[in-house]
């Protein structure tokens, strides 16, 4: 089944993600004055007393929601890019190579890139965030191990990076919610449902999108394309 962008599937993810930026956006902001006065009521403390401590729980719990935020702001596309040139093979190679130390001995990494692939521009740390997030998640698909195919290859002004895997595949009530935040099949503790969302809104950023092709039971490849500066059809 492929997923590719629908105008409604466009349509619903632009509303969603106004309203996730729009309310990450504000709480972010309150976030940053309860944070600072916290650190204001600790500095007048001892160290040693309960209220320090206490205080440094909520600053704890301050880190976590702004990195909730973080993320669901990653997602509404509001923040913009930094644009430096980036060489994806590069990019890529180094990323698996530290993402399959982490992984289960079971789970490989098949790399292939086309030679000669145009460099692209962007903002390197959020393209290895939304590569490491479908890495994860095929390597999540395979848990009696198995190869994750990672590809590269230019296609009609884009630079294609396909990710597939040989997991189980996806319905298509799961295929049509992907990409919307907290959607997560994943038990409690185990998934957030925010790293396709985060996914989603990088390619975005980037003047790029993410297709989808998967079927129950013969794995999924996503797509994503992102545009190589100088080529027609590209941005
Ligand atoms: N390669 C895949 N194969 C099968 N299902 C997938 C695959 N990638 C994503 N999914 C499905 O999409 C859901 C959403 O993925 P997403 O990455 O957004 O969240 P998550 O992996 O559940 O949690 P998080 O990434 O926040 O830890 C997953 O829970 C899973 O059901
Ligand atoms: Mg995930």
């Amino acid at each position: 089944m492929a997923t590719g962008k629908t105008s409604e599937l466009e349509r619903r993810m632009d509303a969603l993600a106004r309203l996730a930026g729009g309310v990450a956006h504000d709480i972010n902001n309150m976030l940053g004055a309860i944070e600072g006065y916290a650190t204001l009521a600790q500095r007048g403390l001892q160290p040693s007393s309960q209220l320090h401590s206490d205080m440094e729980e909520i600053r704890k719990a301050v880190g976590r929601a702004t990195s909730l935020t973080r993320r669901l702001i990653l997602f509404s596309s509001r923040q913009p890019a930094l644009k430096v040139k980036v060489e994806l093979p590069g990019l890529l190679e180094e990323l698996s190579a530290r993402l399959t130390a982490g992984l289960r001995p079971e789970i490989r990494i098949g790399a292939s890139f086309k030679p000669g692939l145009p460099e692209v521009q962007g903002d390197p740390q959020r393209l290895e965030l939304l590569f490491s997030n479908l890495l994860l998640n095929a390597a999540d698909a395979m848990p009696g191990g198995g190869t994750i195919g990672l590809a590269a290859e230019e296609a009609g002004g884009f630079v294609k990076v396909s990710v597939s895997d040989q997991g189980p595949g996806m319905p298509p009530e799961v295929a049509e919610h992907l990409f919307e935040p907290f959607f997560t099949t994943k038990p409690k503790g185990k998934g957030t449902g925010l790293g396709l969302a985060e996914a989603y809104g990088i390619a975005r950023q980037h003047g790029g999108r993410i297709e989808v092709s998967t079927a129950e039971g013969r794995g999924s490849e996503f797509r994503v394309l992102l545009p190589a500066p100088g080529h027609a059809g590209s941005s």
